[in-house]
């Protein structure tokens, strides 16, 4: 049998043996993509395609560590319920032997095309390649081999290619380490997705390494999202080991010249990193991040335990608004309410406290622009709005298990705050997404109690699916 197809059913295997123990972990999703079994990392290939939505990941089927990654992949018609897909790549040829990484995809001429870096570690020496699988039922995938090579003044950190087309022209960003060790943004394009003119430099300024671009326009602006690494902490900034977020401004493609504003970061939690953008049928700018973040302290995840490790965040729509960017969870989840448990007032300084399940929504609707907000969640999460300050604090205990860590926002004034729950996993979102912190929750399972002490209208739902 062939290495490609005795590689997936080396996976597969895998996930019919261990995926219903998988399962049974209380840390396990419900409504979040989360590997079957092994590692989950970056969103990849996130394209509606033929009006079905297609997600693929980096996957790692064999343990809770990184290595030689696969692309799983899930489709939906409704971004609820996702079908698992046959396994789209595996890493079974010298050009991608250890790791088909990370990349994009785009359809042309009726088929759909995967654009992915293949990975091959020699000796220890890296080599890097930008490789084609084209699939023309957005089941099954065939390689179609190396595409571009590493150009001159760039190292073999070279990964990540996001593919799009405007006017008639393709176009691919890769993220890149140049030859003085910066990170960069690169670009290519092409005429006919056959051969690719190397254009420059993109971008680049700080950090020593940038991964997972995505380059796009929103509300008349350019955006490139992108992951740097080696950026140092300072503040309340940066606070991550590796951090996700974006410049906007305008890029003129004539003279290679793009001319943008500061660096801000995406979101504010402790797990977010490498997210991917699409433009739907509908016209919507939808995202997808991984819910983890490269050479954290991965393996004190109890996940492990039970055979799996991290998770994707829910699809979020991204809305420009006075140059920043919000996230917003897409107008679908609301589907997932299934009861609603409370709505009630709570009077200046009141203090609520109750019982939610472990896939849960609330929303707290704020009166009044000068009152505290205090939530805590599953006996673990804190999260603390100081009105003075105009801070937000999101508090949690450190996973190497003594004291607590924290993650800071500033923001002039909160109206709302909206925060969706699924078992170790919570993401915040602060006026209609103007903030997010994206984070995980090791709280105890058995743990389902909430405090909140706040001014204004609290309503909370049940989530799960149909
Ligand atoms: C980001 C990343 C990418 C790479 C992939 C490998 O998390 O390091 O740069 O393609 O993960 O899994």
């Amino acid at each position: 049998m062939k290495l490609d197809q005795h590689l997936k059913n080396k996976a597969m295997d895998i996930v019919n043996k261990k995926h219903p123990v998988v399962k049974k972990d209380p840390y396990y999703p419900v409504y979040h993509i989360a590997p079957p079994v092994g590692l989950i990392n970056d969103p990849n290939g996130w394209i509606q395609w033929k009006g079905t939505y297609h997600l693929f990941y980096q996957w790692m089927p064999f343990e809770t560590g990184h290595g030689a990654k696969f692309w799983g992949h899930v489709s939906s018609k409704d971004l609820i319920n996702w079908k698992d897909e046959p396994i789209a790549l595996a890493p079974s040829n010298w050009f991608d032997k250890d790791g088909c990484y990370s990349g994009s995809a785009i359809s042309f001429e009726d088929e759909l095309l995967l654009y992915y870096t293949g990975n091959v570690k020699n000796n220890n020496i890296r080599e890097s390649y930008q490789c084609l699988a084209v699939s023309k039922d957005g089941r099954y995938f065939e390689k179609k081999g190396v595409q571009i090579e590493v150009p001159q003044g760039y190292t073999a950190h070279f990964r990540d290619p996001k593919v799009w087309k405007e006017d008639e022209q393709f176009y691919m960003v890769i993220g890149a380490q140049n030859e003085l060790k910066e990170g960069s943004v690169v670009w290519f394009t092409s005429n006919d997705l056959k051969e690719w003119q190397f254009g420059g430099t993109l971008a680049t300024g700080f950090g020593y390494m940038w991964e997972c671009p995505d380059f796009f326009s929103l509300n008349g602006k350019d955006i490139l999202l992108f992951s740097p690494q080696g950026l140092s902490a300072s503040g309340i900034h940066y606070r991550n080991i590796h951090q996700t977020g974006y410049v906007a401004g305008k890029w003129d493609k004539e003279t290679n010249q793009f001319t943008h504003g500061e660096f801000s970061e995406l979101d504010k939690g402790f797990e977010f990193y490498a997210p991917q953008t699409t433009l739907d049928e509908n016209g919507r700018r939808l995202l997808f991040g991984w819910m983890g973040v490269p050479d954290q302290n991965e393996q004190l995840h109890p996940t492990i335990q039970h055979g799996w490790l991290h998770q994707l965040t829910v699809p979020r729509e991204l809305i420009l608004k006075g140059g920043h960017i919000y996230q917003k969870p897409v107008e679908e989840l609301k589907q997932l309410r299934q009861n609603q448990l409370q709505r009630l007032e709570l009077g200046a300084d009141d203090l609520w406290e109750g019982q939610i399940p472990r896939a849960s929504e609330f929303i707290l609707n704020v009166r009044g622009q000068n009152s505290n907000i205090l939530i805590n969640l599953f006996g673990f999460l804190k999260f603390k709005y100081d009105s003075v300050q105009r801070s937000i604090q999101l508090v949690r205990p450190r996973m190497e298990g003594t004291g607590v860590e924290e993650r800071v926002a500033l923001i002039d004034q909160v109206s709302e705050i909206r925060c969706l729950i699924d078992h170790s996993s919570v993401e915040v979102f602060i006026n209609e997404g103007e903030i997010v912190f994206t984070s995980r929750i090791f709280a105890d399972p058995d743990n389902y109690t909430m405090s909140l002490q706040a001014s204004g209208e609290l309503t909370v739902w049940e989530l799960g699916k149909m």
